[in-house]
């Protein structure tokens, strides 16, 4: 099925044959009316956005199932008694399009939470309060780990996987994920065996991308090979063309990660759709080549030992025209850091127990999970297709557009890019 964005059309494929608007998937599951696709909808990339959830909480003044106060508002005790009032109580949802995850520091945690400064006077040591963006759930036989934390993953995947095989450890994973949203998001009872596998083989048969863009037309045509027919075919297997050379099938890391529009550079730049396919083609060739000095980024620089990697986007977006990381490998940009903390976010000061050292942080991300200190703000790298129709970008919303994603990494890395750089890059990344 296909759906408009402001970039063109998406367009969603299932394995299974038609897409079966009867799935469990789009019923309520639990007591607060929701089910699955309250927060995964199909013209968001089976995510959502706030420009689709304003619109929601127009037509029902705040009254769509979306709008719950367990963690859709910014505070599970928020006063949402009148439409005013729920404005406010869903501000960061309303803004940002992020749910209110809520996970306690473990027992046996190697730090403490030593400060809260949470703007809606409900977090604390037992439950952190921690904005994060619905994860499309589509495109789900690449995925190496499970969540933004990767929590829900049961352990660590095991290779070959192919895409459309089923995977042992995934489905177990994502059986786990539908009872843990069905008890969460939805506050019901478990889900029955037959709605958890009804659910778990609607989403894994899924594939979406974007599949025309509005200036360059279909993103297959002419030897481009975009759009999710062709996604559905990828081959995949965790480990696949890993950066440190550990494929399990012995073939070396190829930083040629994306390899969709390299048909579009051979074509003379004639024309607007010309120059629209030239500027995606090189805006894939500078994901792949463009030299970045990647420094600072925990689970990665202090894992290897090293203060910088020279390397390129596909460093850490290595899986072929997927773009996740292809073995778990969560990572802190330092979007968590106090620095970058604004004032709708809660800002967390951690305490490590064997040294005194402090850390403030707007999401722990990893640590939460594992307890360990050096597991910090870290988070996975998400799958990067269908980017178009699900803005805002990061764990916490932090981009609007692809153009500040960009702006991010080159501020953060201090790359020096040239405006049509950006551009190309912004283009391209709209095309997948
Ligand atoms: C209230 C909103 C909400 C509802 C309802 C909801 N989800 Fe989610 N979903 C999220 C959020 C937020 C995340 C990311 C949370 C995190 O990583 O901490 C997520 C993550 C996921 C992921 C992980 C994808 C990945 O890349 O790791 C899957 C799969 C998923 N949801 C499927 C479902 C299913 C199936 C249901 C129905 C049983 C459901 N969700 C109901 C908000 C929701
Ligand atoms: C050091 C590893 C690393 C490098 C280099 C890197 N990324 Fe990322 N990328 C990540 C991680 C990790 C995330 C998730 C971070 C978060 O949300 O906390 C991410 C997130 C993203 C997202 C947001 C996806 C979403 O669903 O919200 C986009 C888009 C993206 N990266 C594009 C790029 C581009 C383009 C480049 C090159 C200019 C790049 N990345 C370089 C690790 C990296």
């Amino acid at each position: 099925m296909t759906t408009r964005n402001p970039a063109g059309w998406l367009r969603s494929v299932n394995r299974l044959g038609a897409i079966d608007l009867q799935s469990a998937f789009f019923q309520s599951l639990g007591r607060n009316g929701r089910s699955c696709s309250s927060c995964h909808e199909m013209g968001a990339a089976w995510s959502i956005t706030p420009r689709e959830i304003q619109a929601r909480f127009d037509a029902t003044d705040g009254t769509d199932p979306l709008f719950r106060p367990n963690d859709g508002s910014n505070s599970p005790r928020a006063d949402v008694s009148t439409t005013q009032a729920r404005r406010r109580a869903y501000s960061m949802l309303l803004r940002r399009g992020v749910i209110r995850v809520g996970i306690g520091i473990p027992e046996d945690a190697e730090f403490v939470l030593a400060a809260v400064d949470d703007p809606y006077g409900y977090a604390s040591a037992k439950e952190l309060s921690l904005f994060r963006r619905p994860l499309p759930s589509t495109n789900l036989a690449f995925l190496t780990g499970v969540m933004w934390d990767g929590r829900e993953t049961t352990t660590a995947f095991l290779p070959p996987m192919h895409a459309g095989q089923s995977n042992a450890v995934l489905t177990e994973s994502l059986i786990r994920q539908v009872t843990s949203a069905t008890v969460g998001h939805a506050e019901g009872l478990d889900p029955t065996p037959e709605q958890i596998a009804d659910i778990v083989a609607f989403e894994t048969g899924l594939t979406t991308a974007q599949v025309r863009d509005d200036v360059a037309g279909y993103l297959n045509a002419d030897d481009a090979l975009g759009g999710p027919r062709i996604l559905a075919n990828q081959r995949f297997h965790i480990g696949i063309n890993d950066t440190l050379g550990a494929d399990p099938t012995g073939a070396a890391f190829d930083p040629r990660a994306m390899d969709l529009f390299a048909g579009w550079s051979r074509q003379p730049e004639r024309g607007r759709v010309q120059a629209q396919r030239a500027s995606i083609a090189r805006g894939e060739r500078l994901f792949n080549e463009m030299p970045i000095d990647i420094g600072g980024v925990a689970g990665l620089n202090d894992a290897l030992g090293v203060t910088s990697i020279r390397g390129t986007c596909s460093t850490c977006h290595n899986a072929p025209n997927v773009g996740n990381h292809t073995v778990t490998l969560p990572l802190d940009l330092g979007l968590t850091d106090a620095s970058r903390r604004t004032p709708d976010m809660p800002l967390y000061t951690l305490v490590r127990k064997s040294n005194g050292d402090r850390v403030q942080t707007t999401d722990p991300g990893l640590a939460l999970i594992t307890g360990k200190w050096a597991d910090i703000g870290r988070f996975k790298g998400p799958i990067l297709r269908g980017l178009a129709a699900r803005p805002p970008y990061f764990h916490n919303g932090f981009a609007p557009s692809l153009e500040k994603v960009v702006e991010f990494y080159d501020t953060r890395f201090e790359i020096d890019m040239s405006e049509r750089e950006k551009r190309d890059m912004a283009a391209f990344l709209r095309a997948l």
